[in-house]
C-alpha cells in the first residue's frame, strides 16, 4: 500500500502533534475494497442518495402546516428497503437487525447485518444536515465490518476486523492521541426525559463538565463513534444506545485503535445498551468519572 503523504518510515510516536490534538491521518492511494466492503459501501451509497433527496424536500417542508413528520418517516423507511434490497441479493440467507424492520432470520443465522438507514433522525427533521447511515456486519456473534456513511458531506467511514479503518477509502483513522481529560472533546447522547438513563446521565454530565474542555451532542450516534475513531472527538459515551446505532461504530473505533465497552468497561454494549469509547490513555480515567455519578437525582 502506497503512503502518497507522509513517510512510512517515520515512527508512529513522531507522526502524532505534541500535546495530542488531532492524530495526523495517512494518506493512502485509494484501497482496494474488499468484495464484502464494496456490498456494504454499494448499500450505504444507494441509500444515501435516496436520503439527500429527501432531505432537500424537508427544508420546504418545514414552513408547511403539517410539517415534515410523516415524510421524513417514509424517508427513513425507503432508506432502509433500499439498504435491505441491496443486502439481501449481495448475500442470500444473512439475517438482519434492522431498526425499522426488526429481525429478520434469515436461512444463515451466523451471519447478520445491524443497520440503522438514517441515524440522526431529529436532526434531518430539522433540516439539520448531521445524520449518517450505519451499517454494521456479525459473523458467529463478533463484529467484523462497519460502514458509516454522512450523505452530506460525502464522508465515508469504513472498517473491517483486522484490516483498519479508512476515511473515504484512503484516509488512516486513528483515534486522537490525548492522554489528560482537561484537553479532551467528549461527546454524547441525551436519553430522552422519561427513558432509561435520562437521571443518572444528568449527574453524569455534570461530572464531565468539571473535568474536560467541551462536551458535544451531535444526535446521530453512528456519527459521534465515527468522528471518535477519527480523533475529532477524543471520547463518546452513552446510555440507552440500540445496536443499530452503533454496531458500525464499534468496528471503526477498535479498528482506530479506540476502546470501547461498557460503561463498566465490559463488552456487554449491546446488552446493557450503553457505550464508552476513547483512547486507550482516557478510558480508565472517563470510566471512574462516569462511575462517580450518582445513580438518580
Ligand atoms: C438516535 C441518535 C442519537 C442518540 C439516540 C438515537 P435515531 O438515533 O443516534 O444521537 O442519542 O439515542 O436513538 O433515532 O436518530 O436513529
Ligand atoms: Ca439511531
Ligand atoms: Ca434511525
Amino acid at each position: 500500500m502506497a503512503l502518497v503523504g507522509r513517510s512510512a518510515q517515520e515512527p508512529a510516536s513522531a507522526r502524532r502533534t505534541s500535546a495530542a490534538g488531532p492524530t495526523p491521518l495517512e494518506t493512502h492511494a485509494p484501497m482496494a475494497a474488499t468484495a464484502l466492503m464494496n456490498v456494504m459501501i454499494g448499500a450505504a451509497r444507494k441509500a444515501g442518495r435516496s436520503l439527500t433527496r429527501d432531505f432537500g424536500e424537508v427544508e420546504n417542508l418545514q414552513v408547511s402546516v403539517k410539517g415534515p413528520g410523516n415524510f421524513v418517516s417514509a424517508a427513513d423507511h425507503k432508506a432502509e428497503e433500499i439498504i435491505y434490497g441491496e443486502l439481501a441479493k449481495a448475500r442470500p440467507g444473512y439475517s438482519f437487525l434492522m431498526e425499522e424492520r426488526g429481525v429478520v432470520v434469515g436461512a444463515d443465522q451466523s451471519h447478520r447485518w445491524i443497520v440503522d438507514p438514517l441515524d440522526g433522525t431529529t436532526n434531518f427533521l430539522h433540516g439539520v444536515p448531521l445524520f449518517a447511515i450505519s451499517i454494521g456486519l456479525e459473523r458467529e456473534g463478533q463484529l467484523v465490518a462497519g460502514v458509516v456513511y454522512s450523505p452530506v458531506t460525502d464522508e465515508l467511514f469504513t472498517a473491517e476486523k483486522g484490516k483498519g479503518a479508512f476515511l473515504n477509502d484512503r484516509r488512516r483513522l486513528r483515534v486522537a492521541a490525548r492522554k489528560s481529560l482537561a484537553d479532551a472533546l467528549v461527546t454524547t447522547g441525551i436519553p430522552h426525559l422519561g427513558r432509561p438513563g435520562h437521571a443518572v446521565f444528568l449527574n453524569e454530565i455534570s461530572g464531565v463538565l468539571k473535568e474536560v474542555a467541551g462536551v458535544r451532542r451531535t444526535g446521530s450516534a453512528a456519527l459521534d463513534l465515527a468522528w471518535t475513531a477519527a480523533g475529532r472527538f477524543d471520547a463518546y459515551w452513552e446510555r440507552n444506545i440500540q445496536p443499530w446505532d452503533t454496531a458500525a461504530g464499534i468496528v471503526l473505533v477498535r479498528e482506530a485503535g479506540g476502546t470501547i465497552s461498557d460503561l463498566s468497561g465490559g463488552s456487554a454494549m449491546f446488552e446493557k445498551t450503553e457505550v464508552l469509547a476513547t483512547n486507550a490513555a482516557l478510558h480508565k480515567p472517563l470510566l471512574r468519572l462516569l462511575a462517580e455519578a450518582p445513580a438518580a437525582a
